[in-house]
C-alpha cells in the first residue's frame, strides 16, 4: 500500500490516531475568520442555501450515521426540517419531492453505487439543489454535484471508517452554522462560540484518545461477548448506532443500538449478565431519563459500561463502570464521544484476533447494488 502504516499495527488504529490532524486539515479552510463563509460550500453556494426550506440527506453506512446525527443540529439550530434516508432505500421508494430542498450527499468515497443512484433519483424528482461532502475530490459523487465540500481526512485504508466520519460531522456542523446565518437564527455571538468549538475539536479529540488504556481494560471483558447493546438518547442516538456498526463490523460481535427511551419496547427482554450494555451518556437535558434507563438495565444483571463526562454526576458501582470524557462539549459532544466507541471496537477486534483492517465479507467501497 502506498499510505505506511508507521508506528501503527493496522491502518485503523492509525486512522483513529489522525483523527485530530483529519479535523485540523478539514477546518484549515476557515483560517482566522470569526463569520461563517458559504462560499466554503462552493462559489454559488450562497443563493441555494438560502433558499434551501428543508434538508435531505442521502448516504449508506457509517456516513448515514452523520446523516442521522446532522439533523438534530440542523433543526435545533438552523430550524430546517430534515429527514436522512438510507441511499438504499430512497432510490426505490416513492416518495414526495419539494423542489426547495437541499439535497445532502455524504460520503467518504464518492463511489458508492446506491448513494449516487440516490442523488440521480432526486434529481429526477426535480430536487436541483445538492450539495455533497466527500473526502475524495475526483469522485464521482463531486463531479456530479455543483455544491461541494471536501474533507481533508486523507486516504482511509480501514474498511471501518473513523476519521472520514468525524470530519464528516465537523463538515455538516460547519453547514448547519452556515444555514442557520443565512436564516437570521445565529447571534454572532453564536456564530464565534461555534467556530471556535470547532476550532477546538482537534485539541478536544486528542484529550479522548488519551483514553486508550482505560478503553482496552474494557475490551477485555467484552471480548468473549456474543452480543451488545447500545444505548443513547437524541444527538447521541445515532453515535450509539455508529459504536454498534464499528463493533461487528470488525469482531462480528452482534450488536444493536436502541434510543433508551424504546428499552422497555423490547430490548429489555434481552437483557442478562451476558449482555453487555454500553451507553452513551454525555451531560445533556436527556441525561436524568438516560439515568433512569441505565435503571432498568441493573435491576436485571446487565452489566454497563458508561460513557459519560467529565462532571457527570454519577459513580460507579458493581456492575456499573463509568469512563469519564475530558470537557463536556455541548453540540459537539457528539463528535467527541464517537472516539471511544471506535476505540473499543479496535481493541476488542485485537482481543478476538479478527481482521481488522479488512474484515470478512465487506469492502470498502461498495460500488456494485
Ligand atoms: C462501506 C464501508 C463503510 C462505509 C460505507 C459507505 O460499507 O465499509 O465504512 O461507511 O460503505 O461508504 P461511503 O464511501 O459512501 O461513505
Amino acid at each position: 500500500d502506498a499510505v505506511e502504516l508507521g508506528q501503527y499495527r493496522h491502518y485503523m488504529q492509525k486512522e483513529i490516531f489522525e483523527q485530530p490532524a483529519a479535523l485540523s486539515n478539514t477546518l484549515e479552510m476557515l483560517g482566522t475568520t470569526h463569520s461563517v463563509q458559504p462560499g466554503l460550500f462552493g462559489a454559488s453556494a450562497e443563493p441555494v442555501l438560502r433558499a434551501a426550506r428543508q434538508v435531505l440527506i442521502l448516504a449508506c453506512g457509517t456516513s448515514y450515521h452523520a446523516g442521522l446525527t446532522a439533523r438534530y443540529w440542523l433543526e435545533a439550530i438552523a430550524g430546517l426540517p430534515c429527514s436522512v434516508e438510507v441511499a438504499s432505500e430512497y432510490r426505490y421508494r416513492d416518495s414526495v419531492a419539494d423542489p426547495a430542498t437541499l439535497v445532502v450527499t455524504l460520503s467518504q468515497s464518492g463511489e458508492t453505487a446506491d448513494t449516487l443512484a440516490a442523488l440521480q433519483h432526486a434529481k429526477l424528482l426535480g430536487m436541483r439543489h445538492t450539495l455533497c461532502i466527500c473526502n475524495v475530490p475526483e469522485s464521482s459523487l463531486v463531479r456530479e454535484n455543483a455544491l461541494r465540500f471536501i474533507t481533508r481526512a486523507g486516504p482511509e485504508i480501514g474498511v471501518a471508517s473513523t476519521k472520514a466520519f468525524t470530519t464528516q460531522l465537523a463538515a455538516l456542523y460547519l453547514l448547519t452554522l452556515t444555514l442557520a446565518k443565512l436564516r437570521g437564527r445565529l447571534t454572532p455571538a453564536n456564530e464565534g462560540k461555534g467556530l471556535s468549538a470547532l476550532r477546538h475539536l482537534p485539541v478536544a479529540v486528542g484529550k479522548v484518545l488519551e483514553l486508550e488504556p482505560h478503553i482496552r481494560v474494557w475490551a477485555e471483558r467484552f471480548a468473549m461477548k456474543q452480543n451488545a447493546l447500545f444505548l443513547g438518547r437524541g444527538r447521541h442516538y445515532p453515535i450509539a448506532m455508529e459504536g454498534a456498526l464499528k463493533l461487528k463490523e470488525i469482531t462480528y460481535i452482534h450488536a444493536e443500538a436502541y434510543p433508551a427511551g424504546e428499552l422497555k419496547h423490547g430490548p429489555l427482554a434481552l437483557v442478562d449478565q451476558d449482555m453487555p450494555v454500553i451507553a452513551v451518556a454525555p451531560n445533556d437535558a436527556l441525561l436524568e431519563k438516560l439515568k433512569s434507563n441505565l435503571q432498568e438495565v441493573r435491576a436485571r444483571g446487565g452489566e454497563l459500561f458508561v460513557f459519560a463526562d467529565a462532571d457527570s454526576e454519577m459513580s460507579a458501582s458493581d456492575g456499573l463502570h463509568i469512563l469519564r470524557l475530558p470537557e463536556h462539549y455541548g453540540q459537539l459532544s457528539a463528535l467527541l464521544h464517537t472516539i471511544p466507541l471506535q476505540l473499543l471496537a479496535y481493541h476488542v477486534a485485537l482481543v478476538r484476533g479478527t481482521d481488522v483492517d479488512k474484515p470478512r465479507n465487506l469492502a470498502k467501497s461498495v460500488t456494485v447494488e
